[in-house]
């Protein structure tokens, strides 16, 4: 048995280091989280907190720190995309989680005109619509239904203590 990680145990509060490596513990699906905004702009974040909610009616969630940049806007439109990633998109996982760069930046995104962009290559979209916020600590709780979905025969990636994985 691998026993590097029992020194993370603790009989006290639980630290924010703690509580990293636990949670850090639990193999997670990686997706991109996208909007168009109302003037027109394209904004997207990398998400692992992506879950599914309810089957009927079918809902999803996800959480958003609330210091993100793109907080306000992630959380004040009406529909939102999720792109959940494929094992060859480990860059763009990266990318859509590094601040003060053009994200969107030579992808050619699918999706309708007035809609949120989907991204090429991903393993499955779903065209959501903001249903409720909830508060979540220092994350805002995104509560979204699901209206189209398309899912395609590839493999994930996964996000597991600190590093990619796939399959
Ligand atoms: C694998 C991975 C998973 C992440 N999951 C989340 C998440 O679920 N919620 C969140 O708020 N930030 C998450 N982040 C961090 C955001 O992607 C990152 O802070 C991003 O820059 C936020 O965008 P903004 O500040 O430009 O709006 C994750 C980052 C990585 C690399």
């Amino acid at each position: 048995m691998d026993m590097s990680f029992s020194r993370v145990m603790t009989d006290g509060p639980v630290t924010p280091e703690t509580y990293r490596n636990v949670m850090g513990s639990l193999p997670a699906g990686v997706c991109v989280i996208t909007i168009r905004s109302a003037d027109n702009r394209l904004h997207g974040v990398t998400a692992t907190s992506f879950t599914s909610l309810s089957l009927d009616p079918p809902l999803v969630q996800w959480s958003l720190r609330r210091e993100a940049w793109s907080h306000d806007q992630m959380t004040t439109v009406e529909r939102f995309g999720v792109s959940i990633l494929s094992a060859e998109q480990e860059e763009l996982a990266r990318r859509f989680a590094t601040p003060m760069i053009d994200r969107f930046e030579a992808l050619d995104i699918h999706g309708e005109p007035d809609g949120p962009p989907f991204l090429p290559g991903a393993q499955a979209w779903i065209d959501c619509s903001t249903e409720t916020l909830l508060p979540g600590g220092d994350h805002t709780i995104v509560v979204g239904r699901v209206h189209e979905a398309q899912v395609f025969d590839v493999r994930p990636l996964l996000f597991w203590r600190g590093a990619f994985h796939s399959v």
